[in-house]
């Protein structure tokens, strides 16, 4: 019988209860739901509502159902009963008759609901940061065994100058950085206990909501009782840092995609995350990384989906609200899958060193540093750029680079290049002349390798 049968005289059509239950999802929170139980439970005997006896039975069976749910053994779907919530209290019935009946006691579905939810994002936030630590860590070492590797850097996705790839490997280690302080943000602000706060107005029973706060690894109690019942934010939050990581994921997967195709040839990937085709035969497809740019769609429309379902509801619990679960848990394995398959590409991946330099020489990415070198000459910037524009176009004309051309040529555009251009046009020269904070030179590279190992291994 559903947990507020008595004021019913009919039973729920099962199209309803198809739309209403949430136990085929919500069951995730499972251990969540046993430990505020177990807190509550404790809460209401130093109340005086349950009797030490009566507490110390009802915490000898959620402990053993949390093994239990731990284990897999807990038949959700045989039971029937329509959420969590009632699902543990039915067993709890089940096993210890009236006890049980009392420990719903000064509480409601609505502040456990949320206080189930807190735990498990919380939880999920904690591995999440692993999974963020291990692609900055798969990063960081595909970048060291390839510290001299040096491949074009592009904008509009035309090879604009070049950069170490050690450089490439560290922006995306910042970016990871960031989702990990974002996760960190969030979880000062999700940490707040709703316990105590009842349907939405509080609760007559002298629990200590700042002792159940603290039992359950939280920074205190939420302040507002329709707040606490009726806030999502922490899973908007959830759902956002999600989006944006998978968007920073999408973005490498972009990046690798192209690397590897027959056309860059930058890298190989390892046959662990790539797939062949059915009928070409010499198919090598970058699936893992696909399907991390892929699975953004669904990773976003979540976000979107609860943004669109928080935005009309009246304080202050409703049950549009149990819509917040299947897209945050379907993002929280998504994001997961995503970032262990990012590390597994990256420590996969093989560079072709040579291919990349060649890549890097072309396209006359060097261009850049002639109309330096003619600035070191006393001429204007503006007019270098243009003096080494017609270089180019030169080169073009003649089909080779800019370090090829004979001086007599150069010195046709430009009386004032000597000799001494040839070393400022290799390839190293230019990667290294960018030795400020932030550049691409071998020795800041290093340095900034270093310290992120160095972060690494605090964290
Ligand atoms: N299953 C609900 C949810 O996930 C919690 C129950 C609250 N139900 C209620 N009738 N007040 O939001």
């Amino acid at each position: 019988m559903a947990l507020w049968g008595g004021r019913f005289a009919g039973d729920s059509s099962s199209m309803f209860k198809q739309v209403n239950d949430s136990l085929p999802f919500d069951q995730v929170m499972a251990v969540q739901d046993m430990q505020g139980s177990i807190s509550w439970s404790r809460a209401l005997a130093k109340a005086g509502v349950l009797s030490q006896d009566e507490q110390q039975a009802l915490e000898t069976a959620l402990t053993e159902m949390q093994a239990q749910a731990r284990a897999g053994e807990l038949d959700f779907a045989a039971s029937g009963e329509e959420d969590i919530h009632s699902f543990v209290e039915a067993a709890l019935i089940d096993r210890l008759g009236d006890t049980a009946r009392k420990l719903h006691t000064g509480r409601s579905r609505n502040d456990q609901v949320a206080t189930d939810f807190r735990l498990w994002v919380r939880e999920h936030v904690a591995s999440l940061k692993q999974d963020l630590n291990g692609v900055i860590r798969s990063l960081l070492s595909v970048a060291s065994r390839h510290q001299q590797a040096i491949i074009p850097g592009y904008t509009h996705l035309q090879r604009a100058q070049p950069i170490h790839f050690a450089h490439w490997c560290l922006a995306y280690v910042e970016m990871f950085k960031r989702d990990l302080s974002r996760l960190s943000d969030l979880s000062g602000r999700l940490n707040q206990c709703p316990l105590g706060s009842g349907a939405l107005a509080g609760t007559t029973y002298p629990v200590d909501r700042y002792a159940i706060a603290e039992e359950l690894g939280f920074d205190g109690p939420c302040l507002n009782s329709l707040d606490a019942v009726s806030d999502r934010d922490f899973v908007l939050e959830l759902l956002f840092c999600a989006s944006t990581s998978m968007m920073h994921l999408s973005r490498l997967a972009e990046d690798m995609i192209f690397y590897n195709s027959g056309e860059a040839g930058f890298l190989q990937l390892g046959d662990t995350v790539t797939s062949g085709s059915s009928l070409m035969p010499q198919k090598k497809n970058p699936d893992a990384l696909e399907l991390m740019r892929g699975k953004c769609g669904r990773v976003f429309g979540a976000l979107q989906a609860l943004l669109v379902t928080m935005k009309g509801l009246p304080l202050a619990y409703n049950k549009d609200m149990q819509e917040d679960k299947e897209g945050a848990i379907d993002t929280v394995s998504q994001w997961h899958c995503c970032l262990c398959i990012a590390s597994e590409v990256l420590d996969s991946t093989a560079l072709n060193e040579a291919r990349c330099r060649q890549a890097a020489a072309q396209g006359f990415a060097n261009a850049t540093e002639l109309a330096d070198y003619l600035v070191g000459k006393g001429i204007p910037f503006r007019t270098g750029h243009d003096i080494a524009g017609r270089v180019v176009l030169l080169a073009i004309d003649k089909g080779c680079a800019i370090e090829d051309l004979p001086l007599t040529d150069l010195q046709s555009v430009c009386e004032h290049i000597d000799e001494d251009v040839y070393p400022v046009l290799q390839l190293e020269y230019g990667v290294n002349q960018r030795n400020i904070l932030g550049g691409t030179s071998a020795e800041t590279v290093t340095k900034a390798l270093y310290q992120e190992l160095e972060q690494l291994d605090k964290r």
